[in-house]
């Protein structure tokens, strides 16, 4: 027992099912359409540009099929532990059944980068778009130092400096605004989901289809630029860093798992679900590249709103198209930070019903039925986070964290198919263990062209998350001292992405 002990796969499924049987409505489809509404969002609209600017230049291109595959793989594992237990999962969740407490407290711990991380970088990329929009459309030009991170890290160092800014105080409040309404319960509709996927995508299809006619395919040559000497500046080596940036992109199609309850056939769905969203998305962005570095060339596009920028050098004939690329990331956006703050409590909820957080992360509110108190906490240090701090690191700290939780989930399925070989599994990963090697070893080169410094970060957080486990949740583990996990059922609006 003890920091190795494990959940069954059996009491996994009593646990999450006792007394709370969602209505079994959501089909592949619609398990994919909510994929995609939680994977586009501040990674195609703003990280790209970005990245192309100080990593990839054109080949862009290639960092998104590199990051593509590596999701393809580390989701085809995803697919086989969401079919297998197919309860409101996540990687914690699959680390409990499989590989023990210790690691699944680290999955645990590592997927706050995921979550509340990532929804404060997402609602920075939003801020962008909204101050734009605020100024070209509405002549409102909000001062420059409540819409900039106080701190900034230049490439190569560990140490934030000053940027004379106070707070990026449009970011914050919109996830200030958003904590309230999940609070109270209000949660996003499916229906509101599907008409914000339907628009984002109509806008990313609009900037490719009317795009792709304004390209200057000059822009693509070099299309590798010449390394300058420095790891992840050009080259291939950028080519690498550029995929460990972007790979902030793919992240969300993990969020499949969490309907797991809600699906009419989780077995065939899941796997339909995660692998088609990725699909359509990997798709989606290397056409996006393409046409972004068409037409403006790479170097112009390290803005907090590239492809407005990308679309205004197209001159008069797209003008149109700006508002509504403005409009499409503004509502976008704002609907992945919502998600992603949707996430944040669940997961702080399951760790502690068993007891490594302590029992204020499970409260419920007694008429909102919301997991009120660790939503207020979960949408304050993202509000701090989202007002104090710049896209560029907040995004790489997200992707490195999440990359490590995907090397763990494909480990999993590796351990688990030789450990428990009997075990029923519905979706079985093709090829292992070729897949789930694979995945190790893109997401592990992701994680090196992530670099040195972001590197110490996921250590420090790591190693943080230890002293709490060590500290408290060692002594407090329900399953780790031989009990059941706490009685009783998940509120059924505890917040999945429905
Ligand atoms: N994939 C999500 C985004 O790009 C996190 O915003």
């Amino acid at each position: 027992m003890g920091i190795w002990s494990k959940k069954s796969i059996a009491q996994l499924q009593v646990d999450e099912g006792a007394g709370h049987e969602l209505r079994r409505t959501l089909t592949g489809f619609h398990l994919a359409l909510l994929g995609v509404g939680a994977i586009i969002g501040a990674g195609i609209f703003v990280v790209t540009g970005t990245a192309a600017a100080q990593h990839s230049g054109p080949a862009i291109i290639l960092a998104f099929i590199l990051a593509g595959v590596g999701c393809l793989f580390a989701g085809l594992c995803y697919a086989e532990f969401a079919a297998m237990i197919p309860v409101a999962g996540s990687a914690y969740t699959y680390g409990y059944a499989t590989l023990g407490e210790l690691v699944a407290w680290v999955i645990g711990w590592d997927l706050i980068l995921e979550y509340l991380f990532a929804s404060s970088t997402v609602a920075v990329g939003w801020s962008g778009y909204f101050t734009s929009f605020l100024r070209d459309y509405l002549h409102v030009n909000l001062p420059a130092a409540f819409i900039t991170a106080p701190f900034e890290v230049a490439a190569g160092s560990h140490v934030p400096h000053l940027t004379g800014a106070y707070v990026n105080l449009p970011a914050a409040l919109l996830v200030g605004l958003l904590t309230v309404l999940l609070c109270v319960g209000v949660h996003e509709s499916a229906r509101v989901n599907n008409i914000i996927v339907v628009v984002k995508v109509t806008v990313v299809l609009l900037v490719i289809g009317f795009g792709a006619f304004y390209v200057e395919p000059a822009n693509w040559t070099p299309f590798i630029p010449e390394n300058t000497g420095h790891f992840g500046e050009y080259g291939w080596s950028g080519v690498l860093a550029g995929a460990g940036v972007i790979f902030f992109a793919f992240i969300g199609f993990d969020a499949v798992s969490t309907a797991a309850q809600e699906t009419r056939n989780p077995q065939k769905d899941l796997p339909v679900g995660i692998l088609g969203s990725l699909a359509i998305c990997t798709l989606l962005y290397v056409l996006m590249a393409a046409v972004m570095t068409g037409l403006a060339h790479y170097s112009t596009l390290n803005v907090p709103e590239p492809v407005y920028v990308a679309i205004s050098k197209a001159g008069p004939a797209l003008n149109w198209l700006r508002p509504i690329v403005s409009l499409g990331a503004i509502a976008g956006l704002a609907s992945v930070v919502l998600v992603m703050l949707m996430g944040q409590p669940r997961i702080f909820y399951a760790m502690s019903r068993d007891g490594l957080l302590p029992p204020f992360f499970s409260r419920v509110h007694p008429r909102f039925k919301t997991p009120y108190a660790s939503t207020l906490l979960t949408g304050v240090v993202a509000m701090a986070v989202a007002g104090l701090f710049p896209i560029g690191l907040l995004g790489q700290l997200v992707s490195i964290g999440t990359l490590f939780a995907f090397v763990v989930v494909c480990g999993g399925v590796l351990v688990l198919r030789y450990r428990s070989p009997e075990l029923p599994r519905p979706f079985r990963t093709p090829f292992v263990p070729v897949v789930p090697v694979l995945g190790i070893l893109i997401c592990v080169s992701l994680m090196v062209g992530l670099g040195l410094e972001t590197w110490l970060r996921l250590l420090v957080w790591l190693a943080i998350g230890l002293a709490i486990y060590f500290g408290y949740g060692r002594k407090h583990s329900r399953i780790g001292h031989g009990e059941r996990a706490a009685a009783g059922p998940p509120p059924a609006d505890l917040g999945g992405p429905l």
